[in-house]
């Protein structure tokens, strides 16, 4: 039996898949959203014979996608990528994202900048009207990731290096995670900028004007929002 947060996140998760067409080289986000979204991707690849080819954006999602029979590609063989498919951790009232706490945060944002479309899978918790209540997940560096730490931190925050079974997390790219509770983060564009340019700091967890179609779903109700309708429908 599903939780009601559960069954949102199936909700969003299976609705995303509507927007797959025949032929898409897809982005394949992470989390557990995106988990119900590839169940339902490989229902409509055995069904209807769909042909599409997956980028995942973490170990955890390739596993996921071979084990469900999604082929995948190797990155080196796209130039673009159709549409991509994510999750969020927070999501505020512009599309603006932050991301990362699965710790995919670095392929997340490759692949989802990359995508000429970025739709966003979220339950309704994750709707917020400013982001920065979910500790900000920073990719930075093993080496003198302390003295990297003290440089965030004077930007508001206390980074936590991230733990996981009491061992330091490792990201898939071989990196630490700091979490960084800020107050709120009103202007992420401006914080995202100063963070990155902070020697060591790999990427930040905003994710700014890149995210073209949140599916948002509270208690069973759907809601879809989308960043410029007018754009959108132009570009179909
Ligand atoms: C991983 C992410 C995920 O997109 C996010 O954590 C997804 O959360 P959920 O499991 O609730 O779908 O940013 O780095």
């Amino acid at each position: 039996m599903l939780t009601q947060m559960e069954t949102d996140k199936k909700i969003t998760g299976e609705e995303a898949v509507t927007y797959i067409k025949d032929g898409m080289i897809l982005g394949l986000g992470s989390g557990s959203t995106v988990n119900w979204m590839l169940e339902k991707l490989a229902e409509r690849i055995k069904n209807e014979g769909l042909q599409v080819k997956g980028i995942p954006t973490s170990k955890k999602t390739e596993r996921l996608a071979k084990k469900l029979g999604i082929s995948l590609i190797d990155f080196t063989e796209v130039e673009r990528i159709d549409l991509a498919i994510d999750g969020a951790d927070e999501v505020d009232p512009n599309l603006n994202l932050l991301k990362g706490g699965g710790g995919s945060l670095v392929r997340e944002k490759i692949v989802d900048v990359l995508a000429d479309k970025l739709i966003i899978t979220v339950d309704g918790s994750k709707m917020v009207p400013h982001l920065g209540d979910f500790p900000l997940p920073i990719e930075v560096v093993p080496y003198g990731w302390n003295i990297t730490a003290k440089r965030i931190a004077v930007f508001g925050c206390e980074p936590v290096i991230r733990k996981q079974d009491e061992e330091v997390f490792i990201s898939d790219n071989g990196n630490y995670i700091l979490d960084c509770k800020f107050e709120k983060i009103l202007d992420p564009k401006k914080l995202h900028q100063h963070l990155k340019a902070i020697v060591g700091v790999v990427e930040t967890g905003l994710f700014v004007g890149v995210t073209d179609k949140v599916i948002s779903c509270r208690s069973g109700s759907m809601e879809v929002l989308e960043r410029n309708i007018q754009e959108l429908d132009e570009e179909e």
